[in-house]
């Protein structure tokens, strides 16, 4: 499937970096948010990420300016009409996806894929609630999607082989590499990332270490770009937590939940997102 137009439901912490990168390959997208402040967050990021290569002399400002026109934002789905593919970026709760989901069953082609980027809800849960379960797919980015190329591209129970191809090659034509994975708790990279990252929870919790100096220790070594708490400020600490608790529950102890994060999620504290999380985030 040839795809002439896509759209991105949620312009968060994922949903600016997903629209830049399709932008990036020429093709036009719509990008939906609840509320225009919101929808301006996610171009405006897009917009930064275009304005860092002009500023390195590698982009030059007409190039930015036609990348940018090229996402629509929108707080309705009036443009939805002729999309060809859709990629969800709600927060991880599966009643707000299952309403998203049937928002877009409605509001696009019948021929059009619904994806979900989520990073561990079911797949097959939210085809239910569509009359397409066959076209839609999990297809779950990393962030920050503008720089990380993978791509896991999710069957449900009732996804076809075709719409798994279309998925595999659409992540493709935006320049990323999709691998394909079953609908098991974490997928892939989730589960891998938070079999190491639970240790250093569980150490900090179990001996009160302050995280600020596991960080440092963590990105002194160098194995890895940074240390595991400033890593869930800057993903989110509700998408972090929400993860972490599933794999706790699908695979017990080995998965650790932090009680701290658990602590600042429900004070509203959630990272760089709010400004505060395990670090105070200013401007
Ligand atoms: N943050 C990460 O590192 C990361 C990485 C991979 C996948 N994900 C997944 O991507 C999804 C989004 O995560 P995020 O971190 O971008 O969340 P976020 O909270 O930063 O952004 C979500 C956005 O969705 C908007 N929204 C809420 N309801 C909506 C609706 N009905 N219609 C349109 N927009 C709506 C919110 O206003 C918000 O702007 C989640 O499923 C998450 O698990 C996140």
């Amino acid at each position: 499937m040839f795809v002439s137009k896509a759209a991105v439901v949620g312009a968060g912490t994922m949903g600016g970096e997903i629209a830049y990168a399709i932008a990036n390959a020429d093709i036009p997208v719509v990008l939906k948010d609840v509320e225009q402040r919101f929808v301006d967050t996610g171009l405006e990021k897009a917009r930064s990420l275009w304005q860092g290569q002009v500023d390195a002399g590698r982009l030059s400002e007409d190039e930015r300016d036609r990348r940018l026109a090229l996402i629509t934002g929108a707080t309705d789905y009036s443009a939805f009409g002729d999309v060809d593919f859709v990629i969800e970026a709600v927060p991880e709760r599966i009643e707000l996806k299952q309403v998203v989901f049937s928002e877009l069953d409605e509001a696009t082609p019948g021929h059009a894929i619904l994806a979900s980027n989520t990073s561990s809800l079911s797949i097959t849960e939210m085809g239910d609630t569509t009359l397409r379960p066959d076209k839609v797919v999990g297809f779950h980015f990393f962030y920050p999607a503008s720089v990380m190329r993978l791509i896991e591209v999710i069957e449900g129970d009732d996804t076809s082989p075709e719409t798994v191809r279309a998925a595999s090659n659409f992540a493709q034509t935006i320049r990323k590499l999709p691998i394909r994975c079953a609908e098991a708790p974490g997928f892939v990279v989730n589960r891998i990332l938070n079999s190491s990252v639970s240790e250093l929870w569980r150490v900090q919790e179990e001996n009160g270490v302050d995280v600020k100096e596991i960080d440092r220790i963590v990105s002194e070594s160098k194995a890895v770009p940074m240390g595991p708490f400033f890593l869930a400020d800057l993903l989110g600490l509700d998408t972090v937590l929400h993860v972490a608790e599933h794999l706790h529950v699908s695979y017990g102890d080995r998965f650790f939940v932090h009680k701290q994060m658990q602590e600042l999620v429900a004070d509203g504290d959630l990272g760089v997102k709010t400004g505060k999380g395990f670090y105070e985030h200013g401007g």
